[in-house]
Protein backbone atom coordinates (compact mmCIF):
# COMPACT_ATOMS: atom_id res chain seq x y z
CA UNK A 1 0.00 0.00 0.00
CA UNK A 2 1.64 3.61 -0.97
CA UNK A 3 1.64 5.34 2.06
CA UNK A 4 2.66 9.40 3.09
CA UNK A 5 5.87 9.71 4.67
CA UNK A 6 7.44 13.19 6.35
CA UNK A 7 10.25 13.22 4.03
CA UNK A 8 11.94 16.72 4.99
CA UNK A 9 11.08 18.98 8.02
CA UNK A 10 11.83 22.72 8.45
CA UNK A 11 11.07 25.42 11.40
CA UNK A 12 11.22 28.73 12.04
CA UNK A 13 10.93 30.10 15.70
CA UNK A 14 11.47 34.61 16.09
CA UNK A 15 14.72 35.67 18.28
CA UNK A 16 12.69 37.64 20.52
CA UNK A 17 11.63 35.48 23.86
CA UNK A 18 8.99 37.01 26.10
CA UNK A 19 9.95 35.29 29.62
CA UNK A 20 8.10 34.82 32.79
CA UNK A 21 9.75 37.05 34.48
CA UNK A 22 9.61 39.82 31.92
CA UNK A 23 5.32 38.44 31.86
CA UNK A 24 5.40 38.97 36.13
CA UNK A 25 6.21 42.81 34.80
CA UNK A 26 3.22 42.97 32.63
CA UNK A 27 0.10 40.96 34.75
CA UNK A 28 -0.19 40.03 38.52
CA UNK A 29 1.58 36.72 37.74
CA UNK A 30 4.94 34.76 39.04
CA UNK A 31 7.59 32.17 37.39
CA UNK A 32 6.31 29.67 40.35
CA UNK A 33 2.69 29.60 39.35
CA UNK A 34 3.38 29.46 35.45
CA UNK A 35 5.84 27.04 35.41
CA UNK A 36 3.98 24.41 38.04
CA UNK A 37 0.77 24.91 36.09
CA UNK A 38 2.11 24.93 32.57
CA UNK A 39 5.22 23.90 32.43
CA UNK A 40 6.24 26.82 29.83
CA UNK A 41 9.22 29.31 31.20
CA UNK A 42 9.13 31.19 28.01
CA UNK A 43 8.10 32.07 24.34
CA UNK A 44 9.08 33.46 21.16
CA UNK A 45 7.20 36.60 20.13
CA UNK A 46 7.47 37.69 16.58
CA UNK A 47 8.34 41.48 16.78
CA UNK A 48 9.52 41.81 13.25
CA UNK A 49 7.11 45.00 11.45
CA UNK A 50 5.01 43.91 8.36
CA UNK A 51 5.70 40.23 8.95
CA UNK A 52 3.23 37.87 10.89
CA UNK A 53 2.64 34.01 10.45
CA UNK A 54 3.12 33.79 6.27
CA UNK A 55 5.98 34.52 6.80
CA UNK A 56 6.96 32.23 9.49
CA UNK A 57 5.32 29.65 7.01
CA UNK A 58 7.40 30.39 4.33
CA UNK A 59 10.39 30.71 6.12
CA UNK A 60 9.66 27.03 7.77
CA UNK A 61 8.96 25.31 4.24
CA UNK A 62 11.47 27.25 2.45
CA UNK A 63 14.07 25.16 5.16
CA UNK A 64 11.77 21.84 4.51
CA UNK A 65 12.28 22.30 0.89
CA UNK A 66 16.04 23.08 1.40
CA UNK A 67 17.06 20.23 3.62
CA UNK A 68 15.35 17.93 1.01
CA UNK A 69 17.29 19.26 -1.76
CA UNK A 70 14.13 19.48 -4.13
CA UNK A 71 13.10 22.96 -6.54
CA UNK A 72 9.66 24.84 -4.98
CA UNK A 73 8.40 24.47 -8.04
CA UNK A 74 8.06 20.23 -7.59
CA UNK A 75 5.02 21.35 -4.66
CA UNK A 76 1.90 20.37 -5.36
CA UNK A 77 0.20 21.48 -3.22
CA UNK A 78 0.35 23.96 -0.22
CA UNK A 79 -1.96 23.47 3.30
CA UNK A 80 -1.61 26.11 5.65
CA UNK A 81 -2.95 25.00 9.26
CA UNK A 82 -3.74 28.21 11.07
CA UNK A 83 -5.84 30.55 13.44
CA UNK A 84 -4.31 33.45 13.44
CA UNK A 85 -3.98 33.99 9.60
CA UNK A 86 -2.24 37.03 7.81
CA UNK A 87 -5.83 38.19 6.18
CA UNK A 88 -9.08 36.53 6.50
CA UNK A 89 -8.31 36.26 3.03
CA UNK A 90 -6.72 35.38 1.00
CA UNK A 91 -5.51 32.77 2.50
CA UNK A 92 -2.38 32.62 4.60
CA UNK A 93 -1.15 29.82 1.98
CA UNK A 94 -1.59 31.91 -1.18
CA UNK A 95 1.12 34.41 0.40
CA UNK A 96 3.33 30.84 1.38
CA UNK A 97 3.25 29.74 -2.31
CA UNK A 98 4.57 32.97 -3.99
CA UNK A 99 7.02 33.81 -0.97
CA UNK A 100 8.71 30.18 -1.56
CA UNK A 101 8.08 30.57 -4.95
CA UNK A 102 5.91 27.22 -5.79
CA UNK A 103 4.67 28.07 -9.15
CA UNK A 104 2.73 24.84 -9.39
CA UNK A 105 1.40 24.70 -6.18
CA UNK A 106 -2.51 25.26 -5.41
CA UNK A 107 -3.06 25.85 -1.12
CA UNK A 108 -5.34 26.71 1.24
CA UNK A 109 -5.75 27.17 4.72
CA UNK A 110 -7.65 25.10 7.49
CA UNK A 111 -8.49 25.86 10.67
CA UNK A 112 -8.73 23.94 13.63
CA UNK A 113 -7.42 25.37 16.53
CA UNK A 114 -4.48 23.28 17.93
CA UNK A 115 -5.13 20.41 16.46
CA UNK A 116 -4.46 22.20 12.61
CA UNK A 117 -1.46 20.35 11.90
CA UNK A 118 -2.99 16.80 12.94
CA UNK A 119 -5.71 17.60 10.21
CA UNK A 120 -3.79 19.35 8.11
CA UNK A 121 -1.03 16.56 7.75
CA UNK A 122 -3.93 13.29 7.51
CA UNK A 123 -5.90 15.73 4.39
CA UNK A 124 -2.47 15.90 3.09
CA UNK A 125 -1.47 12.20 3.36
CA UNK A 126 -4.84 11.35 1.76
CA UNK A 127 -4.02 13.61 -0.85
CA UNK A 128 -0.57 11.09 -1.34
CA UNK A 129 -2.20 7.98 -1.01
CA UNK A 130 -4.89 8.49 -4.19
CA UNK A 131 -2.08 9.50 -6.39
CA UNK A 132 -3.49 12.91 -6.81
CA UNK A 133 -0.45 14.74 -5.31
CA UNK A 134 3.25 13.66 -5.00
CA UNK A 135 4.93 16.73 -2.29
CA UNK A 136 2.55 18.15 -0.59
CA UNK A 137 3.86 20.61 2.24
CA UNK A 138 1.72 20.52 5.53
CA UNK A 139 2.49 23.98 7.44
CA UNK A 140 1.64 24.90 11.20
CA UNK A 141 2.04 28.09 12.13
CA UNK A 142 0.62 31.05 14.53
CA UNK A 143 0.99 34.62 15.13
CA UNK A 144 -0.73 33.98 19.03
CA UNK A 145 0.69 37.09 20.06
CA UNK A 146 -1.92 38.83 17.44
CA UNK A 147 -4.65 37.83 19.69
CA UNK A 148 -3.35 37.56 22.55
CA UNK A 149 -4.61 40.00 25.33
CA UNK A 150 -1.67 41.26 27.38
CA UNK A 151 -3.65 42.16 30.08
CA UNK A 152 -5.65 38.67 30.57
CA UNK A 153 -3.04 36.73 33.05
CA UNK A 154 -5.02 33.74 32.00
CA UNK A 155 -3.79 33.43 28.80
CA UNK A 156 -1.21 35.68 28.39
CA UNK A 157 1.39 33.24 29.85
CA UNK A 158 0.18 30.41 27.71
CA UNK A 159 0.87 31.78 24.04
CA UNK A 160 4.03 31.82 21.68
CA UNK A 161 4.79 32.56 17.65
CA UNK A 162 6.16 30.07 15.74
CA UNK A 163 5.93 27.64 12.25
CA UNK A 164 6.64 24.42 11.40
CA UNK A 165 6.53 22.63 7.80
CA UNK A 166 6.68 18.75 7.10
CA UNK A 167 7.08 17.45 3.29
CA UNK A 168 4.82 14.87 2.58
CA UNK A 169 5.88 12.02 -0.49
CA UNK A 170 4.72 9.10 -1.51
CA UNK A 171 6.59 6.06 0.35
CA UNK A 172 5.96 2.25 -0.56
CA UNK A 173 8.75 0.99 2.57
CA UNK A 174 5.47 0.70 4.45
CA UNK A 175 6.48 4.05 6.61
CA UNK A 176 4.51 6.99 6.64
CA UNK A 177 1.11 8.18 8.13
CA UNK A 178 -1.08 4.90 8.70
CA UNK A 179 -3.93 5.60 10.56
CA UNK A 180 -5.75 8.53 12.37
CA UNK A 181 -8.47 9.13 14.42
CA UNK A 182 -10.43 12.74 14.31
CA UNK A 183 -13.05 14.67 16.57
CA UNK A 184 -14.71 17.45 16.44
CA UNK A 185 -17.33 19.02 18.36
CA UNK A 186 -19.09 22.12 18.20
CA UNK A 187 -20.84 22.41 21.54
CA UNK A 188 -18.29 24.65 23.07
CA UNK A 189 -20.45 27.35 24.82
CA UNK A 190 -17.78 30.16 24.03
CA UNK A 191 -14.98 28.28 26.32
CA UNK A 192 -12.29 29.08 23.66
CA UNK A 193 -13.01 31.25 21.15
CA UNK A 194 -11.99 34.70 19.40
CA UNK A 195 -15.41 36.56 18.92
CA UNK A 196 -14.76 39.38 17.27
CA UNK A 197 -13.24 39.60 13.53
CA UNK A 198 -15.23 37.17 11.73
CA UNK A 199 -18.51 37.65 9.83
CA UNK A 200 -21.15 37.09 13.13
CA UNK A 201 -19.01 40.57 14.76
CA UNK A 202 -17.28 42.38 12.31
CA UNK A 203 -14.45 44.99 13.20
CA UNK A 204 -16.41 47.98 14.79
CA UNK A 205 -15.27 50.39 17.41
CA UNK A 206 -17.67 48.56 20.33
CA UNK A 207 -15.72 45.03 19.29
CA UNK A 208 -12.44 46.77 19.82
CA UNK A 209 -13.74 48.26 22.90
CA UNK A 210 -15.36 45.71 24.68
CA UNK A 211 -11.85 43.36 23.82
CA UNK A 212 -13.79 41.26 21.56
CA UNK A 213 -10.44 40.47 19.33
CA UNK A 214 -8.64 38.52 21.49
CA UNK A 215 -8.25 34.67 22.53
CA UNK A 216 -11.16 34.05 25.49
CA UNK A 217 -10.55 30.80 27.33
CA UNK A 218 -12.14 29.44 30.54
CA UNK A 219 -9.23 27.70 31.13
CA UNK A 220 -10.26 24.98 33.99
CA UNK A 221 -13.19 23.67 31.55
CA UNK A 222 -10.71 23.43 28.23
CA UNK A 223 -8.29 21.69 30.84
CA UNK A 224 -10.63 19.00 31.80
CA UNK A 225 -11.82 18.48 27.86
CA UNK A 226 -8.25 18.65 26.97
CA UNK A 227 -7.12 15.99 29.66
CA UNK A 228 -9.94 13.68 29.06
CA UNK A 229 -9.85 13.90 25.05
CA UNK A 230 -6.11 14.16 24.10
CA UNK A 231 -5.32 10.99 26.30
CA UNK A 232 -8.82 8.64 24.96
CA UNK A 233 -8.11 9.91 21.19
CA UNK A 234 -4.16 8.39 21.88
CA UNK A 235 -5.11 5.18 23.90
CA UNK A 236 -7.87 4.55 20.99
CA UNK A 237 -5.71 4.43 18.08
CA UNK A 238 -3.05 2.27 20.25
CA UNK A 239 -5.78 -0.05 20.73
CA UNK A 240 -6.93 -0.21 17.12
CA UNK A 241 -3.16 -0.74 15.91
CA UNK A 242 -2.85 -3.54 18.17
CA UNK A 243 0.23 -0.87 19.79
CA UNK A 244 1.59 -1.66 23.36
CA UNK A 245 3.60 1.03 24.63
CA UNK A 246 6.74 -0.75 24.19
CA UNK A 247 5.92 -0.68 20.17
CA UNK A 248 5.86 2.94 20.39
CA UNK A 249 9.36 5.62 20.04
CA UNK A 250 8.00 8.82 20.42
CA UNK A 251 4.75 10.79 21.66
CA UNK A 252 4.31 13.94 19.90
CA UNK A 253 1.56 15.71 21.76
CA UNK A 254 0.46 19.28 21.29
CA UNK A 255 2.06 21.22 23.50
CA UNK A 256 -0.92 23.19 25.37
CA UNK A 257 0.31 22.20 29.07
CA UNK A 258 2.52 19.71 30.58
CA UNK A 259 -0.06 18.48 32.64
CA UNK A 260 -2.11 17.72 30.17
CA UNK A 261 1.14 15.96 27.95
CA UNK A 262 1.73 13.69 31.44
CA UNK A 263 -1.76 12.82 31.97
CA UNK A 264 -1.71 11.52 27.84
CA UNK A 265 1.69 9.92 28.19
CA UNK A 266 0.17 7.93 31.67
CA UNK A 267 -2.73 6.83 29.82
CA UNK A 268 -0.50 5.48 27.23
CA UNK A 269 1.85 3.64 29.50
CA UNK A 270 4.65 5.47 28.19
CA UNK A 271 7.69 6.69 30.25
CA UNK A 272 8.66 10.31 29.81
CA UNK A 273 11.66 9.34 27.97
CA UNK A 274 9.46 8.51 25.36
CA UNK A 275 7.38 11.74 24.87
CA UNK A 276 8.58 15.30 23.10
CA UNK A 277 8.30 18.13 24.78
CA UNK A 278 9.10 21.77 24.01
CA UNK A 279 6.64 23.61 26.08
CA UNK A 280 9.15 25.10 28.56
CA UNK A 281 10.97 26.68 25.61
CA UNK A 282 7.84 28.54 22.98
CA UNK A 283 4.70 27.68 25.14
CA UNK A 284 1.53 27.19 23.26
CA UNK A 285 2.81 27.97 19.76
CA UNK A 286 -1.17 26.13 18.30
CA UNK A 287 -0.48 24.71 14.70
CA UNK A 288 3.30 24.80 15.14
CA UNK A 289 3.43 22.83 17.96
CA UNK A 290 3.98 19.31 16.62
CA UNK A 291 5.85 20.28 13.87
CA UNK A 292 8.26 22.21 15.86
CA UNK A 293 8.70 18.93 17.98
CA UNK A 294 8.99 17.01 15.09
CA UNK A 295 12.03 19.55 14.02
CA UNK A 296 13.78 19.57 17.51
CA UNK A 297 14.02 16.04 17.78
CA UNK A 298 14.56 14.88 13.78
CA UNK A 299 18.04 14.08 14.56
CA UNK A 300 16.91 11.57 17.45
CA UNK A 301 14.38 10.10 14.71
CA UNK A 302 15.05 6.62 13.35
CA UNK A 303 13.52 5.35 10.25
CA UNK A 304 10.44 2.75 10.65
CA UNK A 305 10.05 4.62 14.17
CA UNK A 306 6.52 4.18 15.99
CA UNK A 307 5.19 7.86 16.48
CA UNK A 308 1.85 8.76 17.92
CA UNK A 309 0.70 12.08 17.26
CA UNK A 310 -1.90 13.72 19.73
CA UNK A 311 -3.41 17.05 19.77
CA UNK A 312 -6.84 19.18 21.47
CA UNK A 313 -7.78 22.29 20.77
CA UNK A 314 -10.59 25.06 19.64
CA UNK A 315 -13.26 23.91 18.32
CA UNK A 316 -13.31 21.61 20.06
CA UNK A 317 -11.05 19.98 18.05
CA UNK A 318 -9.07 16.34 18.51
CA UNK A 319 -7.30 13.48 17.30
CA UNK A 320 -4.16 11.31 17.09
CA UNK A 321 -2.26 10.12 13.95
CA UNK A 322 -0.07 6.68 13.92
CA UNK A 323 2.91 6.91 11.71
CA UNK A 324 6.14 5.52 10.82
CA UNK A 325 9.12 7.48 10.76
N1 LIG B 1 -0.76 33.67 37.49
C1 LIG B 1 -1.19 33.49 38.76
N2 LIG B 1 -2.42 33.04 39.06
C2 LIG B 1 -3.26 32.79 38.05
C3 LIG B 1 -2.87 32.96 36.70
C4 LIG B 1 -1.57 33.44 36.46
N3 LIG B 1 -1.11 33.65 35.21
N4 LIG B 1 -3.90 32.62 35.91
C5 LIG B 1 -4.90 32.22 36.72
N5 LIG B 1 -4.51 32.33 38.01
C6 LIG B 1 -5.26 32.01 39.21
C7 LIG B 1 -6.76 31.97 38.97
O1 LIG B 1 -7.32 33.26 39.07
C8 LIG B 1 -7.24 31.04 40.06
O2 LIG B 1 -7.33 31.76 41.26
P1 LIG B 1 -8.59 31.48 42.24
O3 LIG B 1 -8.47 30.03 42.63
O4 LIG B 1 -8.34 32.45 43.33
O5 LIG B 1 -9.81 31.77 41.41
C9 LIG B 1 -6.10 30.06 40.23
O6 LIG B 1 -4.95 30.68 39.63
C10 LIG B 1 -6.36 28.73 39.54
O7 LIG B 1 -6.88 29.01 38.24
P2 LIG B 1 -7.28 27.86 37.24
O8 LIG B 1 -7.77 28.48 35.99
O9 LIG B 1 -8.12 26.86 37.93
O10 LIG B 1 -5.83 27.23 36.99
P3 LIG B 1 -5.48 25.95 36.22
O11 LIG B 1 -4.69 25.06 37.10
O12 LIG B 1 -6.66 25.39 35.50
O13 LIG B 1 -4.45 26.50 35.13
C11 LIG B 1 -4.45 27.03 32.78
C12 LIG B 1 -4.87 27.47 34.19
C13 LIG B 1 -2.95 26.96 32.76
C14 LIG B 1 -4.96 28.06 31.80
C15 LIG B 1 -5.05 25.65 32.51
O14 LIG B 1 -6.41 25.67 32.81
C16 LIG B 1 -4.89 25.20 31.08
O15 LIG B 1 -3.80 24.92 30.63
N6 LIG B 1 -6.00 25.05 30.35
C17 LIG B 1 -6.01 24.42 29.03
C18 LIG B 1 -5.37 25.25 27.97
C19 LIG B 1 -5.57 24.56 26.65
O16 LIG B 1 -5.30 23.38 26.47
N7 LIG B 1 -6.07 25.28 25.70
C20 LIG B 1 -6.43 24.63 24.45
C21 LIG B 1 -5.51 24.99 23.41
S1 LIG B 1 -5.63 26.67 22.98
C22 LIG B 1 -6.24 26.68 21.33
O17 LIG B 1 -6.81 25.77 20.86
C23 LIG B 1 -6.09 28.00 20.61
Amino acid sequence: RKLAGITSVGHYLPEYRLTNSDLEEMVDTNDEWIRTRTGISERRILKDEGKATAFMGAKAAAEAIERRGIDADEIDVIIVATVTPDYLFPATACLVQEQIGANNAYGFDLSAACSGFLFALSNGANMIESGRAEKVLVIGADKMSSIVDYTDRSTCILFGDGAGAVLLEPTEDGTGIIDYIHHTEGDTNGTLYQPAGGSLNPASHDTVAERLHYAKQDGRTVFKKATVGMADVSAEIMEKNDLTAEDIAWLVPHQANLRIIDATANRMGLDSEKVMVNIDKYGNTTAATIPLCLYDWKDKLNHGDNLVLAAFGGGYTWGSIYMKW
